[in-house]
């Protein structure tokens, strides 16, 4: 069956609006649906700007979202949303508020815990409405319908996908991202490359998404460097906040492959930022990947602007070169990762079927520790 045959579904926010200065729309969007009592969830830095949304009515701020989360912290802003019992639920940060925007929307009242909904479909429903707005641009969760916890019981991300995670509204605002640090910036972006690259290549990669996936590298192609350069480049920040979101619709019907599931172990187990795991990974596996998909890791190479290679060592060191280029540190012994940690991480990031089953060639676990020793 060729890939245009194979069938799809995609799903968006039922409203969504991209542009610089559009944040105050919320505002309008909130009193037109007369809501009365909003929870905001978000990180410390944004919870100190939360008057630019323009909230009506009662506005309470869960503002100790962490960078990635983990069920302790989501249990907090549980309990708080079990408190205040709101009708609108906004996420305003990077993808760990967005993500705990999404559980607090489903969960409170549902009867269901966080371990009965994960994997696919099994939240039964939302009580409240869900915005979100997004201040990061690398996770595209504001477009999407999954979100990730880590459980500190197994250093595992918990990853549940469900359509009531769907927000209502999206507001993508680039100017928001403006004041992100020019590292978090480097780090972020590569995530918004990864999706739209494991998404081009996966073995459930579909026409109907590669468009935007390949339109996503270009962008991050033409845009990152120039953002980490100059944090108040307006435009760049626009073509990256576009970048994550075309990654978000790639993570959607067909989401990530090996990338991300040897990325995940660096920050469940050692607290590597998830963008700055993806970027020490992203050379690694879409070299070893390119012998089953050569024409689009050139395509994707291509996109980005870099020189064209075929051979897996040259593509290594194009893709490596580029991320180190962005100014990321790319060395696990400079991350906090100890050396004897490596074969557990092989093991568990080699049991995360759901990403590697769809990774266009085999990875057996001895060469997810290769990659770990080689990028240490
Ligand atoms: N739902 C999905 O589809 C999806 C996809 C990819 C990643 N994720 C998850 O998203 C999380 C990572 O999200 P992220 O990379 O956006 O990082 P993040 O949300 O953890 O934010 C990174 C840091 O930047 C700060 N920050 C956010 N916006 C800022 C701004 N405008 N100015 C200054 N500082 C700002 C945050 O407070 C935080 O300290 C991980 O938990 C990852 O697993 C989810
Ligand atoms: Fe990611």
């Amino acid at each position: 069956m060729t890939d245009l045959l194979r069938p799809i579904e995609i799903a968006r926010p039922a409203s969504l609006h991209f542009g610089a200065g559009l944040v105050p729309l919320i505002s309008r969007w909130a009193r037109e649906r007369s809501v009365s009592r909003t929870l905001v969830i978000t990180g410390k830095s944004n919870a100190k700007r939360i008057d630019l949304l323009e909230l009506p009515g009662q506005v309470e701020v869960f503002g100790e979202a962490m960078p990635e989360p983990d069920i302790p912290n989501l249990n907090a802003a549980l309990a708080m949303a079990e408190r205040v019992k709101p009708d609108l639920v906004v996420g305003f940060g990077g993808g760990s508020a967005m993500d705990l925007a999404k559980l607090v929307a489903v969960l409170p009242g549902s009867g269901q815990t966080i371990h009965d909904v994960v994997g696919p479909e099994k939240v039964h429903g939302r009580r409240a409405l869900l915005a979100q707005v997004p201040t990061t641009a690398g996770t595209g969760s504001e477009a999407g319908t999954r979100a990730l916890v880590t459980d500190p019981a197994t250093q595992n991300k918990l990853a549940v996908q469900s359509r009531f995670m769907m927000a209502d509204l999206a507001v993508v605002d680039p100017d928001l991202t403006l004041t992100v640090p020019s590292a978090v910036t480097a780090a972020t972006g590569v995530d918004a490359l990864a999706h739209c690259a494991e998404g081009f290549t996966s073995r459930k990669a579909h026409p109907l998404i590669d468009l935007y996936a390949l339109e996503g590298i270009r962008l991050v192609g033409r845009y990152l460097a120039r953002a980490v350069r100059d944090g108040g480049d307006r435009e760049a920040r626009a073509g990256l906040a576009l970048a994550s979101l075309y990654g978000g619709y790639s993570l959607g019907p067909v989401n990530t492959t090996a990338g991300h599931a040897v990325a995940y172990p660096l920050g469940t187990r050692h607290h590597v930022a998830h963008g700055l795991a993806c970027a020490v990974i992203f050379p690694h596996t879409l070299a070893f990947n390119a012998p089953a998909v050569a024409d689009k890791t050139a395509q994707v190479l291509q996109a980005l602007g870099v020189t064209a290679a075929q051979q897996e060592v040259a593509i290594f060191e194009a893709a490596y070169g580029w991320c180190a280029g962005l100014g990321i540190e790319m060395r696990l012994s400079k991350l906090g990762v100890p050396r004897d940690d490596l074969p557990p991480m092989a093991t568990e990031a080699h049991a995360i079927r759901r990403l590697l089953d769809n990774n266009p060639r085999d990875l057996p676990r001895d060469r997810i520790l290769q990659f770990y020793e080689a990028a240490f």
